[in-house]
């Protein structure tokens, strides 16, 4: 047994007033995702946790990495058989939230995952290390593996089949992007009353509410 009822610190670093908060979301993520880049605090600034719904109404959330955030949507890269892909498949709806927590701040969105094209996929495929390319081939990602020596196995076998060759983006990969419904920027304050104010996605633009901690 870990006791962790002691584990607690202050939250003080900063405050978010609407007066901070630029008019489009997707503008203001830039912002913090450009200040935790920046701030070099940060060990994975673009690492973000993918939650998704099973058919049986599970939820399970992992980490993935953003590889874009451009025209209102946030993209990343997986396994189209992956367990995540397969609740996409069922349940297009989906969170990511970010904590950067060396900042005091967490970003949690809420959207829709649509694939990308063929070419898309191709393209951000090419800009992979031949190491990565390699092993999208040799995982069946989510599937039950009989040992590590099979993946290593394979692994080899596939470096084998390529060697030499250009490695094709595997019809089984690819990404998605997410396209917001509402994005929420959260700010740690002092004594625990944070700041939190949460764009929501209108027919005419985004609403912008303060929510309370
Ligand atoms: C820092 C970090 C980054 C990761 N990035 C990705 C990623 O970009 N894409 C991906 O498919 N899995 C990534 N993973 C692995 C996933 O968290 C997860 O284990 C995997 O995608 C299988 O998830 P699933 O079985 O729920 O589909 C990452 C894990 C960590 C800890």
């Amino acid at each position: 047994m870990v006791d962790t009822s002691d584990i607690r610190r202050e939250y003080g670093l900063g405050e978010l007033r609407r007066s901070h908060l630029d008019a489009c979301p997707h503008q203001q993520f830039d912002v913090w995702l450009q200040q935790a880049i920046k701030s070099r605090k940060i060990v994975d600034p673009t690492a973000m946790t993918l939650s998704t719904v099973s058919l049986d109404n599970f939820p399970t959330g992992r980490i993935v990495l953003l590889k874009r955030h451009d025209h209102g949507a946030f993209r990343f890269f997986t396994n189209y058989t992956s367990d995540k892909a397969e609740d996409i498949n069922f349940n297009s709806n989906v969170s990511l939230s970010f904590a950067w927590l060396e900042l005091e701040r967490q970003v949690i969105i809420s959207g829709e995952a649509t694939r990308l094209s063929p070419e898309d996929n191709a393209l951000y495929f090419e800009s992979r290390p031949r190491a990565s390319q390699i092993a999208a081939w040799a995982s069946f990602q989510s599937a039950n593996a009989a040992s590590r020596e099979e993946l290593d196995e394979r692994y080899a076998a596939c470096e084998k089949e390529f060697e030499g060759k250009k490695i094709p983006c595997p019809e089984f990969w690819g990404g998605y992007d997410v396209t917001a419904h509402s994005i929420e920027f959260w700010q740690g304050r002092l004594g625990r009353l944070h700041d939190r104010f949460r764009y929501t996605r209108t027919e005419l633009g985004w609403d912008l509410e303060r929510i309370n901690p």
